[in-house]
């Protein structure tokens, strides 16, 4: 009964929330008269000794004490005696466990939010760099059209936005406090869940007791967010690993993070890309793991609720893992301009600017110009050179209006430079939205932190 009833050995990563509900709580007893002021002084003290114990790592977690709440509550009767008894009043494991992990929760979204940020910062600070880096755009992994290094960097600044976006969402509609909701029906004492909430940094008390002990919603939340910035992470660390093998060339990591081979000398793996790709498989699987657990179940408070710490734990470290890693891979990584703009240069990359200027200068519909550039880019093929080497000649054979101010359209160069629409890839362009991009997300006001015990 004990291998599979105790959590200690996972829930004991709630101590400090848990000492920070009892607290506020054992304040709140005192100040609504339901506990006298000096069991309340017995109790912050006896409290304040275990944060000290369990820093100085001297506090002996016990199986047989099942969990963090009944681990703590019995060493504080040990210390005090007994007031420790009276501080479970207007209280239950059920209301304190929930009080307690939405507060660890809140903390790791505030943690995941900061480190989100740090990588925009690498990311922005890269892109900023390499506004005027021409690099091919890929639609099916084939080559498509030319861009920039910058604006295709950018595009994951606005994935990780977004993702701080459902961060905040999620820490908004978390932050109502359980505690007062009792065991499920709340309490008959005359307490005040205006003042716990307010203690623990709450917004307010959940209006509901039963729904404040049974839903775990803002942990489905939490692990769905870590989900969908997971799959953002694990598409860039495929463009690294991508990005890094010999046949592209395109980028190189810093020594720090590449690996050797223990047989192939010249080898320089990406381990930590394919690490980051990897570990999304866990934080999708915790995802899946809760919803699994919470699906079936009625209202109120069951045993199978216990589970749902884990797979937060699992998922918020897989996760800081990854973010701490992928940070420190785009801050070291060195990319190969010459190499990715001989790349951009390749497929027929400026099909479409030929195209393009059939329509602006010739005045073609946009169909019959395709038809035209298609034909032209098989002319190419069949000479082995590509659009822009083709002469004067074989582009009017194709289209008799065709004068040489064309070729001022088909470099690389000039392509990504025409691309100035609003959220297009030109250097100009490019170097605003970095700039935009730091107003954006860096210079907002950090996220405020968890409450300490
Ligand atoms: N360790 C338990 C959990 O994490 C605490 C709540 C126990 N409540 C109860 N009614 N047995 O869910």
């Amino acid at each position: 009964m004990q291998e599979i009833n105790a959590s200690i050995d996972v829930d004991r990563r709630l101590a400090s929330q848990d000492i920070a509900g009892s607290k506020a709580h054992c304040r709140m007893l005192v100040a609504t008269g339901i506990l006298s002021a000096a069991d309340g002084k017995a109790i912050e003290t006896g409290l304040d000794a275990i944060v000290a114990e369990i820093a100085a790592g001297t506090f002996e977690f016990s199986r047989e004490l099942e969990d963090i709440h009944m681990n703590i509550e019995s060493r504080l009767a040990e210390r005090i005696g007994e007031p420790a008894k009276r501080l479970h009043t207007a209280r239950s494991r059920n209301d304190q466990v929930a009080t307690d992990f939405r507060l660890w929760v809140r903390d790791a979204l505030d943690t995941l939010d900061g480190q989100a940020k740090a990588l925009q910062a690498a990311m922005i600070e890269q892109a900023d760099r390499h506004a005027g880096t021409v690099m091919p755009g890929f639609t099916h992994l084939q080559t498509a059209q030319p861009v920039t290094l910058g604006h295709h960097l950018l595009a994951y600044v606005e994935m990780l936005g977004r993702d701080r976006g459902r961060i905040a969402d999620c820490r908004a509609r978390l932050n109502e406090c359980p505690l007062g909701a009792a065991a499920l029906a709340g309490t008959s004492f005359p307490i005040d869940r205006e003042m716990t909430a307010t203690a623990l940094g709450f917004d307010r008390p959940c209006a509901n007791s039963m729904d404040a002990v049974s839903d775990r919603d803002f942990a489905l939340e939490y692990l769905a967010t870590a989900a969908i910035l997971a799959v953002h992470l694990s598409r860039l660390a495929e463009e690294i690993v991508i990005w890094c093998s010999e046949p592209f060339a395109f980028a190189r990591l810093s020594d720090a993070f590449s690996t050797g081979s223990s047989i192939m000398p010249q080898k320089r793996n990406p381990d930590a890309a394919e690490l980051v790709r990897a570990k999304v498989g866990r934080v999708i699987g915790q995802l899946n793991t809760l919803l699994i657990v919470l699906k079936g179940l009625p209202l109120t408070y069951a045993k199978d609720m216990q589970e749902d710490k884990e797979a937060v734990f699992d998922a918020a470290d897989t996760l800081t893992l990854s973010l701490a890693a992928m940070t420190g891979m785009i801050e070291g990584a060195r990319f190969n301009a010459e190499r990715m703009h001989e790349a951009a240069g390749r497929g027929f990359a400026t099909a479409t600017d030929l195209a393009d200027w059939l329509v602006r200068v010739l005045g073609l519909p946009f169909r019959e110009a395709h038809h035209v550039t298609g034909r032209l880019v098989k002319r190419a093929e069949t000479r082995g050179c590509g659009i822009e080497d083709l002469s004067l000649d074989d582009m009017r054979a194709e289209a008799p209006g065709i004068t040489a101010d064309v070729f001022a359209v088909l470099g690389v160069e000039n392509s990504v430079k025409s691309r100035t629409s609003l959220g297009g890839t030109a250097p100009d362009a490019v170097r605003r939205a970095a700039t935009e991009a730091r107003r954006r997300f860096l210079a907002t006001a950090e996220a405020t932190g968890g409450i300490k015990p």
